[in-house]
């Protein structure tokens, strides 16, 4: 895949981002209609069963999914139909965006970073963020997941748009044992998540998305959205010590109190919620076999 800019990161102004993020290919037009239409309240099951015919490949991947045991349901779904009766129109949508994302991104490979730890990470602190999401019941339930397996997409951006400046970046972190996002703030005036929020934004993401991920390594920042920021930055933390770290960089240091206060959760309580998250992970990581 070419480069989208002639430029290295080192010279790129977080002003310049919005016109190279241009250049970047958008999602599938199939989930922007689906997005379109789970936004209208009076949208039928038929409507959103029809798009989602038009993609063979995506019907029998969602239905794949929808029957793995990450939804949990018992008798086999056979139809998109029954799935968007059976789990809603959220769920579907969070699993035809999933599969979007990961058709996107699919065939990456690396000589830095090993990409299935990469997805590993993603898909946990999605299900982390839900089952957080869930406890502390906050209003966002839905975004949850997908800020979670969203949060860090910018450095897939980096990977493939500015390979040379990944290769560096990834080398330099593991060298001086220091986190992505602090190596990032060393060498560029950009970062991964400042990169999310552009793609995200120009993606047409919903704002709640888009700030979550421009503030998931720094949650105080976060004026719209502070929960779901919370969530993702929480999430993200505690999915290194839960054996799913991500690749190249190393495990941040500690978790922002300010988040944990929005949450209202301690870290004793994230510790008893482990086990939850740990059954919830095992069925997650059947989108693995998406990728
Ligand atoms: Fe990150
Ligand atoms: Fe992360």
């Amino acid at each position: 895949m070419p480069q989208v800019s002639p430029k290295s990161l080192l010279d790129v102004h977080p002003r310049e981002l919005k016109g190279i993020i241009k250049e970047i290919p958008t999602l599938p037009v199939i989930y922007q209609k689906l997005f379109q239409k789970m936004q209208d309240p009076n949208v039928s099951v038929p409507q959103i069963a029809e798009i989602i015919a038009q993609d063979q490949a995506l019907t029998a991947k969602i239905l794949h999914l929808v029957n793995s045991a990450f939804y949990g349901y018992s008798k086999e779904i056979k139809t998109i139909s029954r799935a968007v009766v059976i789990l809603g129109f959220q769920s579907v949508r969070s699993a035809a965006l999933a599969i979007s994302v990961f058709d996107f991104f699919s065939g990456e490979d690396s000589n830095q970073i090993d990409m299935t730890q990469f997805w590993k990470h993603s898909i946990a602190c999605g299900s982390i963020c839900k089952i957080l999401a869930a406890e502390v019941r906050i209003s966002q339930q839905e975004e949850a997941f997908v800020v979670g397996l969203l949060h860090d997409t910018g450095k897939l951006i980096e990977k493939r748009y500015f390979p040379a400046d990944f290769d560096e970046l990834v080398q330099a972190a593991q060298e001086q044992e220091m986190t992505w996002f602090d190596m990032e703030k060393a060498l560029f005036q950009i970062n991964h998540a400042t990169i999310g929020k552009a793609i995200f934004r120009a993606w047409d993401f919903p704002s709640s998305v888009v700030d979550a991920v421009q503030f998931h390594h720094s949650p105080d920042s976060s004026t719209k959205f502070p929960q779901l920021t919370a969530l993702a930055h929480l999430a993200d933390y505690m999915a290194y010590p839960l054996g799913y770290p991500s690749p190249g960089g190393k495990a941040p240091e500690g978790c922002s109190p300010g988040a944990l206060d929005i949450l209202g959760l301690s870290l004793d309580d994230c510790q008893r919620l482990v086990p939850k998250i740990e059954e919830d992970l095992e069925g997650a990581m059947e989108i693995l076999k998406l990728v």
